[in-house]
């Protein structure tokens, strides 16, 4: 892979010399190098562009460190921080707390400098995905007024079977569906209970590469998989945040991060497409 998260290096190397501690001894340099794993969701400089990724610049050093606790000890509930925090010593804490509160806040017009390359835009979903992949799974969630089918390709779903780890070369699609809704925009239940199938909206892609997962932050390290989501003619969807993925698979180490590892194994034991509902109204 030619590619390289382009914040991550040049804050490790954009650093200054001089050593900068705290009085309870937080390591300013320290933080700022670490801190080129954040960037991805809350921008180089700690202003961030997307509305749901809060500012850190200029944030007071202890509120920051007590977030950071809180996330750790899952006191605070955020699944993509809780994760992230999960990752963080002590000392890293209070290193980033500090680096975060020396950065200027977005008066400055202070925004995130360089994008990552963490856009989705690795990989590539063909259009005969149909040829080369089987679905292993239905879910249909009310909350989400969705229907979604699982699809793996035979290296994915025969590792999962056998109980290791992927390989290279291995592929996870959700194929997103919207629910069928009546005129009162109830949504419509088969005489199983089942959701209805209707309009198809979108691809989830996960896929597995040898190197691919070289320059992605450890933080939301995913081994070699890359995330992607795709629109209904194959084309990448615009501002996909991979961090974001992978922050909310990273926890999954026992199933190579894999969500639907179970199912996968299921279905080549007993050869039958799977399905649950989730019936939670949010
Ligand atoms: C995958 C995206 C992502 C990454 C990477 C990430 N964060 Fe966050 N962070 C979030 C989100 C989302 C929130 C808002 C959480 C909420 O709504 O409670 C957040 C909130 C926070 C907050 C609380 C801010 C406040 O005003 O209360 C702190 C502190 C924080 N992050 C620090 C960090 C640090 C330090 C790192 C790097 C080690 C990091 N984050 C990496 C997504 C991310
Ligand atoms: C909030 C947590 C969360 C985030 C963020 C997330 N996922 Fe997932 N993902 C899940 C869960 C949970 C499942 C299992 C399906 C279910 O139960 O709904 C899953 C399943 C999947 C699967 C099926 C394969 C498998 O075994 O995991 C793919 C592919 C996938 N996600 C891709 C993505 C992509 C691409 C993104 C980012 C655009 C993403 N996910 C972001 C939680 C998340």
């Amino acid at each position: 892979m030619n590619k390289s998260v382009k914040g991550f290096s040049a804050l490790v190397f954009g650093i200054p010399l001089a050593a900068t501690t705290f009085a309870n001894g937080a390591d300013i340099e320290l933080g700022a190098e670490m801190a080129g794993e954040c960037s991805a969701c809350h921008g180089d400089a700690g202003v961030s562009t997307d509305p749901k990724f809060p500012n850190l610049a200029g944030q007071k050093p202890a509120y920051i460190s007590a977030q950071l606790k809180a996330f750790k000890k899952g006191d605070r509930k955020n699944t993509l921080m809780n994760a992230i925090a999960a990752e963080l010593s002590d000392d890293d804490i209070e290193n980033l707390a500090a680096h975060f509160a020396t950065l200027k806040g977005a008066v400055d017009g202070n925004v995130l400098a360089e994008p990552t390359d963490l856009d989705g835009s690795l990989m590539q979903l063909v259009e005969d995905y149909e040829k080369t992949t089987t679905r292993y799974h239905r879910k249909d969630y009310d909350g989400r007024r969705q229907v979604r089918y699982f699809r793996g390709n035979d290296l994915a779903i025969d590792a999962a079977a056998k109980g290791g780890a992927f390989p290279s070369g291995a592929m996870l699609i959700v194929e997103i569906f919207a629910a069928k809704e009546d005129a009162d925009g109830e949504l419509i239940k088969d005489a199983d209970g089942k959701l209805v199938q209707g309009e198809r909206k979108l691809y989830s892609y996960m896929e597995k590469r040898d190197g691919w997962g070289k320059d992605v932050p450890k933080i939301f390290d995913n081994g070699d998989w890359r995330h992607s989501l795709f629109t209904t003619d194959f084309a990448l969807k615009e501002g996909v945040n991979e961090a974001q993925c992978m922050a909310c698979h990273k926890p999954l180490t026992d199933t190579d991060y894999s969500f639907t590892y179970e199912w996968m194994k299921d279905f080549r034991s007993n050869g039958k497409v799977g399905y649950s509902h989730d019936v939670a109204k949010k």
